[in-house]
């Protein structure tokens, strides 16, 4: 008696044990696909507004005519400003005002004289300053 009473306090122990299992894989797949439709997202936001004409996402693109690239990688520009808290407004601002191609923060790395034009007038600020902080963590 006493052995069916313990089997059967192990079954519902083992009951318990796999409905917490389960919820956790659950949990997983629905925060990889949270992540991934947040990635389709981001690249329909940057396919939209025309950033991909002037940026890969990784690395070893090449721009027209076989020249360097016209703005750098996205990957690249996690790297450049991994340690750097302010970067997702320092960069928001700069993708939405434009950069000074006098003072170029990717000096021989991209085609050089062109600098960014501001793209305002493509994407908002709230879609701006997501699409960055996606971008930024592209290499972690
Ligand atoms: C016409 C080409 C062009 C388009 C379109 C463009 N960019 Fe750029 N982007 C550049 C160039 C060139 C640079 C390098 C700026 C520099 O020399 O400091 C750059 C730099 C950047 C940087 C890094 C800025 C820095 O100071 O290091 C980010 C982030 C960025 N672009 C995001 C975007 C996003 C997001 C979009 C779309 C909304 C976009 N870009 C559209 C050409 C472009």
């Amino acid at each position: 008696m006493h052995t069916v009473k313990n089997h059967g306090r192990d079954v519902y122990i083992m009951n318990k044990v796999l409905v917490l299992l389960a919820a956790s894989v659950l949990a997983g797949a629905a925060s990889v696909q949270a992540q991934e439709a947040e990635d389709v997202r981001m690249m329909r936001l940057a396919e939209g507004a025309g950033c991909v004409i002037c940026h890969s996402i990784g690395t070893g693109s090449k721009g027209p005519h076989g020249l360097k690239p016209i703005g750098p990688a996205w990957v690249s520009v996690a790297q450049k400003y991994r340690d750097d808290p302010e970067a997702v407004s320092t960069l928001t601002q700069i993708v939405l005002e434009g950069s000074d191609p006098k003072s170029s923060h990717w000096e021989g790395e991209i085609s050089s004289g062109m600098g960014m034009p501001g793209n305002s007038l493509v994407i908002n600020d709230d879609d701006a300053g997501a699409l960055v902080a996606w971008i930024l963590n592209l290499a972690r």
